[in-house]
């Protein structure tokens, strides 16, 4: 009998650990009308989401008027507003709706920029801050061609 019991709670505990993964892995997601993978949120976690999003596009904003007059100071401080620092304390059940490609791209976005708000700070080239800008922005675009959120 306690062999049996140990047994049903190892499988449980397999079937809890193996969904768990699976979701982290896939993500809750289905196909959107538009044929892109939608990744399905609650309101308030798509609300999250969007945020998160606005203010990397103020980060790009931000960045391109601080280049533009050559004012670095205010650019390492853009590339810093969208780095990992805004992203650390995301919820767990959120983190595990989303697939595991788009937490990557995602989470390497913010990686770019605080490496870019580094180089800025050790003195890079306005040319080459502007390069690492397109890198960072071909990621954007590559995550909005196959990825929209859903209920
Ligand atoms: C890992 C994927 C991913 C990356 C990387 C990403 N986005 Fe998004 N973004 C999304 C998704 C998904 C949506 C929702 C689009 C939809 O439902 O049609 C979105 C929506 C947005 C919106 C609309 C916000 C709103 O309130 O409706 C903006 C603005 C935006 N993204 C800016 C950016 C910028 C700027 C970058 C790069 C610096 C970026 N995103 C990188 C996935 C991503």
């Amino acid at each position: 009998m306690k062999n049996k019991l140990g047994l049903i709670s190892i499988v449980l505990w397999f079937l809890t650990v193996g969904t768990f993964a699976v979701f982290f892995v896939k993500g809750t997601t289905t196909v959107s009308s538009d044929q892109r993978r939608s990744v399905n949120l609650n309101p308030q976690e798509k609300d999250l989401v969007l945020g998160e999003m606005r203010s990397m596009l103020k980060a790009v904003n931000g960045m391109l008027g601080a280049l533009s007059e050559g004012d670095m100071k205010k650019a390492s401080e853009a590339a810093d507003s969208a780095g990992m620092a805004m992203a650390v304390d995301a919820d767990p059940i959120l983190m595990a709706k989303l697939p595991l490609d788009f937490k990557e791209l995602g989470m390497g976005t913010h990686k770019a920029f605080d490496e870019l708000s580094t180089r800025i700070k050790n003195g890079t080239t306005i040319p080459e801050a502007l390069k690492a800008m397109n890198q960072i922005t071909t990621r954007c675009v590559a995550c909005h061609e196959v990825n929209r959120l859903g209920t």
